[in-house]
């Protein structure tokens, strides 16, 4: 039980990484904290980790708003009285070129991915440094350090993630208060459905995971040398490492967890690689064309 008796707040922890995280931290000993915009969702996940005997509490937060940030502060104060540690994992994506993105794109990444984890933090310090001290991990993305077209907003705020955890963690250190991020390569998450569905319908997202889903999450493979598809608990383990007492000698760090896919630039090896991949969103994108052009043809 490597987190006995320790709190945890999870933010975003309704589905996927974060999801996986809280998971793995109960089944660690942690008492977590399961919060997300997805009020629902959360309570599911906090339900169903009481049931295989964890302690959990579920609590509905908007990142972006600190009011909702303080009152998840609070809830976990007077439920477990002590706050051990944070995991800023709550956030959202964008792929627009510089010239299309507007204000409202713009503040929807920002506010959540950066604002949120600089909220989160800072109401939720007072409570770790009363606890005697503990560990805050965020998780940033590789495209804090490397470019990709479309992505400069989201790019903006996982490098502002990663930039703000080496002053915080100077900030923090003679309180005993770890800071550090996870920067995450492609990691498979069983999501894409639910992007599908507002396209093209329910029965169109069924019928399309029932013929893609398994070469879509093959094709995962191919964005890294390893050549092994990236987990939601690859990232979930490397938290629980710097959640945990054995990484009390780290902190100020960003690990990059991606499968190697940051160590190799204009490969011939890579470049056959994702080959693959656009192979794959090729037939998916034929096959979502021809869908969405019945559908129009039917209204
Ligand atoms: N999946 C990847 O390949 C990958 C790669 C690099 C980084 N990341 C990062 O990992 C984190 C988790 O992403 P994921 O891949 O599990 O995606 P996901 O969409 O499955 O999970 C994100 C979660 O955050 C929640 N959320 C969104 N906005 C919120 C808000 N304002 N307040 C509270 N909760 C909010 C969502 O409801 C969702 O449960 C994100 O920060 C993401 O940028 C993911």
């Amino acid at each position: 039980m490597r987190l006995k008796d320790k709190v945890a707040i999870v933010t975003g922890s309704a589905q996927g990484i974060g999801e996986a995280t809280v998971r793995r931290f109960a089944s660690e000993g942690a008492k977590v904290v399961v919060s997300d915009i997805q009020g629902d969702k959360a309570a599911a996940v906090a339900s169903s980790i009481v049931a295989e005997g964890g302690e959990a509490i579920a609590v509905t937060t908007d990142v972006g708003v600190r009011d909702q940030v303080q009152a998840l502060v609070e809830a976990t104060q007077e439920r477990y009285k002590r706050l051990d540690v944070l995991v800023n994992n709550a956030g959202v994506g964008l792929v627009k070129p510089v010239d299309e993105v507007g204000t409202e794109d713009y503040d929807r990444v920002i506010d959540t991915n950066l604002r949120g984890m600089y909220q989160c933090t800072s109401l939720a310090v007072p409570l770790i440094k009363k606890s005697g001290g503990g560990s805050i991990v965020s998780i940033a993305s590789v495209h804090g350090v490397q470019g990709a077209r479309g992505n400069s907003v989201y790019a903006a705020s996982k490098g502002g993630i990663i930039g703000g955890m080496r002053a915080m963690a100077a900030d923090l250190a003679t309180t005993k208060i770890r800071v550090n991020t996870i920067s995450p390569g492609a990691i498979y998450i069983e999501t894409m459905r639910d992007f599908i569905a507002r396209d093209i319908g329910e029965d169109g997202a069924d019928e399309f995971m029932r013929l893609f889903r398994d070469k879509l999450r093959d094709s995962y493979r191919h964005y890294q040398p390893l050549e092994q598809v990236g987990e939601t608990a690859d990232i979930a383990s490397c938290a629980l490492f710097l959640a945990s007492d054995e990484a009390t000698f780290i902190t100020g760090q960003n690990i990059t967890v991606d499968g190697g896919m940051t160590t190799m630039m204009n490969d011939p090896e890579s470049i056959g690689r994702m080959e693959k991949i656009r192979d794959t969103h090729g037939e998916m994108g034929q096959w979502m064309q021809a869908r969405k052009a019945e559908l129009a043809g039917q209204k």
